[in-house]
């Protein structure tokens, strides 16, 4: 069975060809995204107006390169599936319209993906034999979620942030020390060259038995940290800032993940979306998981960010599932 897998909710056009065979098992035919961090890093963040006219005009590009990169046509194809959620409204829109006006012009099913279920689907191409369930960790640009995967298709949300996303953290925080959008991986890079114990900042897990995360007040101390010292003249190693609020976001993630692995009972721990490229992280996660004797896995580098592969993914999924959509299909935000 072959799937195109179309994804434009926030600063990525991608479509990715996934075959999956008999067994279930998923391979990658292509897998093409055009990046716009180029156009949003003049402004320092995404620019939602911007974001969807620049998805407007690569999406056909794209989804043809796909197409031909996997060396198969759309009569190929067997199912079309896109991101109709979450994700800014203007870009979403983009992928919706133009699946259904593809899904239907060929006479495929049309499959709405979740954005947050195909970030942890990335993780299948990786990991043939993962198999729901167990226990998630997103974190990207948007989210922070612990999730209890109980099927390829039923999921349940036990923890998430209340206010900021941690990509969210990272780029800020990385934005203020004069780093370029998205800052992410410029961080990961810094920490590693930083002393973690040269400031003190507060966790963002909420002390309050739940699995909530709060990124806001720990942002928010990161940045009065690095202003007050800009104020008085003090000059610092931006290194430092990095290792030490990597090492506070790792700690938070590691405490609530662990309360999770517990509240759960599951034994396998899957990490996912753009900000599991931190190598700190999934050292973190590794250890942690080491010590409770659980499996680990983690998305490929190049699968964690947005891409066409993990929608097409979860498009199989949620296909098999008897999931799919008609012309009134619509994008949620
Ligand atoms: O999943 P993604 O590509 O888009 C969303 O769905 O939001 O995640 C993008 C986020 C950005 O905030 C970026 O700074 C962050 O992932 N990111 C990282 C790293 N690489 C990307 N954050 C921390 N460490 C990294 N190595
Ligand atoms: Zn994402």
């Amino acid at each position: 069975m072959l799937i195109l897998g179309i994804e434009s909710s926030c600063d990525e056009t991608a479509a990715a060809v996934s075959e999956i065979s008999g067994n279930g098992a998923l391979r990658l035919l292509s897998d093409r995204v055009a990046s716009q961090i180029a156009i949003h890093r003049l402004y320092g963040g995404v620019v939602p107006e911007i974001a969807g006219r620049a998805h407007a005009e690569a999406i056909c590009r794209v989804t043809e390169e796909a197409l031909s990169e996997a060396g198969v046509t759309m009569k190929d194809i067997d199912a079309v599936g896109v991101t109709n959620t979450p994700g800014l409204i203007g870009a979403l829109l983009v992928g919706v319209n133009f699946a259904k006006g593809l899904a239907f012009a060929h006479g495929k099913p049309l499959v709405p993906v979740n954005h947050i279920k195909a970030h942890i689907a990335a993780n299948y191409y990786e990991y043939p034999d993962l198999k729901p369930p167990f226990l998630a960790l997103v974190v990207s640009g948007g989210h922070t979620s612990l999730i209890h995967v109980k099927s390829h298709v039923d999921f349940e949300t036990v923890g998430r942030t209340r206010d900021d996303a941690a990509g969210e953290a990272f780029d800020k925080i990385g934005r203020v020390m004069g780093l370029s959008y998205p800052c992410g991986a410029e961080m990961d890079r810094l920490a590693s060259l930083g002393d973690p114990s040269a400031y003190k900042f507060p966790l963002a897990a909420i002390p309050d038995g739940t699995l909530d995360f709060s990124f806001s007040g720990m942002k928010t101390a990161v940045l009065n940290t690095i202003n007050s010292m800009n104020q008085k003249g003090v000059s610092f190693k931006t290194e430092d800032i990095a290792a030490s609020f990597t090492h506070s976001f790792t700690a938070s993630i590691v405490k609530k993940l662990h309360e999770a692995v517990i509240r759960t009972g599951e034994k396998t721990v899957v990490i996912a979306g753009g900000v599991s490229a931190n190598s700190h992280l999934r050292n973190a996660v590794g250890e942690m998981c080491d010590k409770m004797g659980l499996r680990f896995c983690l998305p490929p580098r190049a699968l964690c960010g947005d891409n066409g592969a993990m929608i097409a993914a979860q498009a199989y999924y949620e296909y098999m599932a008897g999931n799919t959509a008609d012309t009134t299909l619509n994008a949620e935000a």
